[in-house]
């Protein structure tokens, strides 16, 4: 103790602890009477005022709800199982993403990937809550079986691979993950509005199917953007960003896969749902719309071989706009917007060209 030295406080401040450590040692011998000599000094004084706290809570009057600790000690056995089990597989959807998806959708599920400069389509933005490939209207979250028909299959044309043996587990849980990057989830969830997509009928190859279904192509303006032949010739559109404004190409009609599936049922889908970019959805009464009427304005338009092929069945259509809205009951006009849709399916899936040649199958051209 003798080397203190006024100029060296880091000293005096250990030989000040050091005469205080001797205080408190000596404090219990100097009243014998006290009943805490075996106690750690250093809990003397805070240990008073948390025994006062202590004894109020264990206050009879005083209801589970008044206390201030965490809640979870009044919480049933099991009542946050469901809590838990979404947790524990957002766990696991993570380590899913992390090793499958990172790379081009990004740690923070913004799109932004490693891979991503390098896309000409670029990847979904998860934060963006907007989906392409949906069983629900177009303002509307996709569901989770969309998600999983689209990881399942992959996106034909673009990089979106598929991963159809990932097993189950592992999918829902990516799912779960995906889902957290888009904060209103679970708040808009239940606006979902379901389109329903019928059972296709077994006479699609029909001739009589496709020259319908042509009508109802040329008259609801397919072919501005699609082209009058269904791979871009007469297109009038022909500048196209997506909703997050890159650059979209329509879909060429004659060739690739469609990425929303080729199935008949997955094409009547894709133009009801809509792409929520440049492809609009097309609801029952725009289906219904198309006439006799329109039909004879449209057919000076044509070469006169297909005006005359097509006029063969343009009487299967309503006269005009009255017939539709005004002498149509709701339940015909939307069977006739069933009917409408199922010819511009087959209609659609004639377009494909036979090919032998994988290319031009998969399309892989974005
Ligand atoms: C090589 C790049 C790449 C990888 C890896 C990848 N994706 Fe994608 N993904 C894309 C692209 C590109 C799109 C956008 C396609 C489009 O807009 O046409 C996309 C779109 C999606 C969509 C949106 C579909 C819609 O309806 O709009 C989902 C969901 C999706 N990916 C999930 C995943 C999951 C889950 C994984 C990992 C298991 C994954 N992706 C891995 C490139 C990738
Ligand atoms: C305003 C422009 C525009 C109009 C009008 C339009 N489409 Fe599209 N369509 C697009 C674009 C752009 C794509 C490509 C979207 C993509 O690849 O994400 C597309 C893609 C498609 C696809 C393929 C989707 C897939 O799964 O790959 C189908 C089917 C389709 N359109 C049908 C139609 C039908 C039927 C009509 C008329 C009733 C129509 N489109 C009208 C712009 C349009």
């Amino acid at each position: 103790m003798t080397t203190v030295t006024e100029h060296d406080p880091q000293q005096r401040f250990s030989a000040l602890a050091f005469g205080l450590t001797l205080l408190l040692a000596t404090a219990p011998l100097g009243c014998a009477t006290d009943t805490m000599p075996s106690e750690p000094p250093a809990s003397d004084g805070p240990a008073a005022a948390n025994g006062d706290e202590s004894i109020a809570d264990n206050d009879a009057s005083k209801t589970a709800d008044d206390l201030e600790y965490p809640k979870w000690e009044t919480v049933p056995p099991g009542a946050n199982a469901d809590y838990n089990q979404r947790a524990s597989l957002i766990q696991r959807g993570h380590l899913v993403y992390g090793k499958y998806c990172l790379g081009c959708h990004g740690e923070y599920g913004d799109g932004e990937g490693p891979a991503t400069k390098r896309l000409i389509t670029k990847p979904r933005d998860f934060t963006s809550g907007i989906y392409k490939f949906r069983s629900t209207d177009s303002g509307s979250l996709p569901l989770e079986q969309d998600i999983h028909r689209t990881i399942t299959r992959g996106l034909a044309r673009v990089s979106m691979p598929g991963f159809p043996v990932m097993p189950e587990g592992e999918k829902m849980a990516v799912i779960e993950y995906i889902k957290t990057f888009y904060p209103r989830w679970e708040e808009e969830k239940d606006q979902r509005q379901l389109i329903p997509v019928p059972r296709p009928p077994d006479d699609l190859a029909e001739d009589f199917r496709l020259a319908r279904g042509r009508i109802i192509y040329l008259q609801m303006g397919c072919g501005k953007c699609h082209g009058t032949d269904g791979r871009g010739t007469g297109a009038t559109q022909t500048e196209y960003t997506d909703a997050w404004g890159n650059p979209q190409r329509p879909f060429d009609f004659t060739r690739g896969s469609l990425k929303g599936g080729n199935t008949p049922e997955d094409i009547y889908r894709t133009f009801h749902t809509g792409l929520r970019s440049i492809m609009p959805s097309f609801d029952g009464d725009t289906l219904a719309a198309v006439t006799a009427d329109a039909f004879e304005t449209l057919r000076a338009t044509l070469d006169p071989q297909e005006a005359n092929r097509l006029a063969a069945v343009a009487g299967d259509f309503p006269a005009d706009g009255n017939s539709v809205f005004s002498e149509m009951s709701d339940g015909e006009r939307s069977e006739l917007a069933e009917r409408n849709s199922w010819d511009l399916v087959a209609y659609i899936m004639s377009l494909r060209r036979p090919t032998t040649t994988a290319a031009a199958v998969l399309g892989n051209d974005s």
